[in-house]
């Protein structure tokens, strides 16, 4: 079993981050000022993911049942274009959706605290951002991943980068290096006094236009003063007796979740087995299905219609599941969206319960490690490359081989289509788990797993998250897989019903909090990275 508490935990991908938000809890904020103080804190702990210069999703339960579900999700500039990352022969320029100026959506994460706060948060702001400040000042020792890390973007953050700053002030980083982040101090200085304005307005926002002057990006002040955060209706679905609640467009991770989900309920996967052949059948072919409509409904629904009661429905699933045969992989060539989509893991996702029982699901993201690799001259903070999470050209793959169509081509002011799926389980009303993973295509994947590993295999929630993963997205027709994740007998069982299957590096990081039966909170922290679970 994981670590238990009493009443309150916070679970996220770094231990000075941990920390900060159990200290806040503990002096009477509650989840929702833990997050904040704990998404301030993973913006310069863990510059790989957290952000200021990025975007995310948050999902809020409040102790009564309420539920609030924030996008903070970052949006094309004005001056974005649908073929913007194509030459003159319509096809895409190697690299331009992910490396460098032109990578940049307009960030949210600022603003997405900020209205988070103004309206569930209970200290002032001030107090939440301080730790972040101070942790900025006196710098913090490199683990052996996150020197690996950022050695790994050592490269493309030089490549792009027009004015010195602490990421590349060494050529190779070690273990136990102290990285201090000053310039990203005095930014957060800025946002401390000014709020949202110390940010979107004035110095900060003159760093980030004048950054994107020198390296020919789209941002201007008139992108950042535009930006607004939107609370979204929440994506719910039952599975077995639990009540899933979960994040909607402009992600596709709730769906995806939800309809897979609503494809495997009818098995009994307790008897099936854990990674059994025929258990890893039918989540594959459910995923398959599930990602086949993400690739052509999915996009922003403040710019085109989804049905997403209809997809997430038991029926609609149903009739996608008819030509499901239990003994034959379903080609994907064969699976059509209905009528009514290798690498370590660069996002971020916290789990929070405070000891009045309100919950936080958070999964914030920069898309690759370290974005664009742009570092805002002065202003000491990496900027994301979320652009590529937009169809840049029909059945062109993004960087998690995700294909898409019209409903998430580039538009100004649209948010990209993301995976992220920050998600809260009730059961009979209760609380009962708050999860979430990075990892792109691969998330909605990995809450399912995780869910299910608690759910019908009767694991803990370290044992849960811990377990190994496997993944299928339609395209690529493969499923990929962690190392021992799946026998070989039991692969070979697959391949005989037509799947093709891979070895892939770690799947998701899930950060997860169980509600045990006695009310107590056991903590799941992904032993796949750094991450720490701390309480009370
Ligand atoms: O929003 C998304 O789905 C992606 N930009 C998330 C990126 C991610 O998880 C990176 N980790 N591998």
């Amino acid at each position: 079993m994981g670590m238990v508490t009493d009443s309150a935990m916070v679970v996220s991908a770094h231990p000075l981050a941990t920390a900060v938000g159990v200290h806040v809890l503990q002096r009477g904020g509650n989840a929702v000022d833990a997050a904040v103080a704990v998404h301030w804190a993973l913006a310069v702990v863990a510059p790989w993911a957290g952000n200021i210069g990025g975007g995310g999703l948050m999902v809020v339960r409040s102790a009564d049942g309420t539920v609030h579900t924030l996008d903070f999700r970052e949006m094309a500039p004005l001056a974005a274009h649908r073929d913007m990352y194509l030459d003159e022969h319509g096809q895409p320029i190697s690299k331009l959706s992910l490396v460098g100026h032109k990578a940049v959506g307009v960030p949210g994460s600022v603003a997405g605290l900020f209205t988070a706060h103004d309206s569930l948060g209970r200290l002032p702001m001030a107090e939440l951002i301080q730790p972040a400040i101070e942790l900025a000042q006196s710098g913090f020792t490199l683990t052996a991943l996150e020197a690996k890390e950022l050695n790994a973007k050592l490269p493309g953050i030089r490549s792009v980068c027009t004015r010195p700053n602490p990421f590349t002030s060494k050529v190779q980083w070690h273990k136990g290096d102290t990285l201090r982040l000053p310039e990203l101090a005095s930014t957060l200085i800025r946002i401390r006094d000014g709020g949202v304005d110390g940010f979107y307005r004035g110095h900060t926002a003159d760093l980030i236009v004048d950054e994107m002057r020198r390296g020919a990006g789209l941002l201007t002040h008139a992108d950042l003063t535009s930006y607004q955060p939107v609370w979204r209706e929440p994506v719910k679905g039952n599975y077995r007796d639990m009540e899933i609640i979960t994040m909607g467009p402009p992600s596709s991770g709730g769906i995806v979740l939800i309809q897979a989900l609503k494809a495997i309920e009818d098995m009994d996967l307790s008897r099936t087995g854990w990674q059994k052949a025929a258990t890893v059948h039918r989540i594959v072919e459910a995923e398959r299905r599930a990602f086949a409509d993400r690739a052509k409904h999915l996009g922003d629904p403040d710019f085109v219609d989804i049905p997403s009661e209809r997809l997430i429905s038991k029926e609609y699933m149903a009739q996608r599941m008819s030509d499901f045969d239990c003994h034959r992989a379903t080609p994907s060539s064969a699976i059509h969206a209905g009528d009514p989509l290798a690498e370590s893991e660069h996002t971020t996702h916290f789990s929070i319960v405070d000891e009045e029982g309100n919950a936080v699901s958070c999964t914030t993201t920069l898309n690759a490690s370290y974005g664009s690799g742009v570092v805002v001259g002065e202003g000491g903070f990496v900027l994301n490359n979320e652009m590529d999470d937009f169809s840049i050209a029909p059945s062109v793959p993004n960087r998690f081989g995700l294909v898409g169509s019209q409903a998430n081509i580039i538009e100004p002011g649209k948010r990209m289509l993301s995976s992220m799926a920050p998600t809260i389980v009730t059961r009979q009303g209760q609380l009962f788990m708050v999860l979430g993973s990075p990892g792109g295509a691969t998330i909605p994947t990995s809450v399912l797993q995780t869910v299910v590993n608690l759910a019908d295999h009767g694991m803990s929630a370290k044992q849960a998250v811990a377990a190994p993963r496997f993944h299928h997205q339609w395209r690529p027709d493969t499923i990929l897989m962690e190392a021992n994740a799946i026998t070989t007998e039991d692969s070979l069982a697959l391949v005989k019903m037509g799947h093709t299957l891979m070895v892939r590096p770690p799947i998701g990081r899930v950060d997860a909090i169980l509600v045990l039966p006695d009310g107590r909170l056991e903590a799941g922290a992904d032993p796949r990275g750094d991450d720490a679970a701390a309480g009370y």
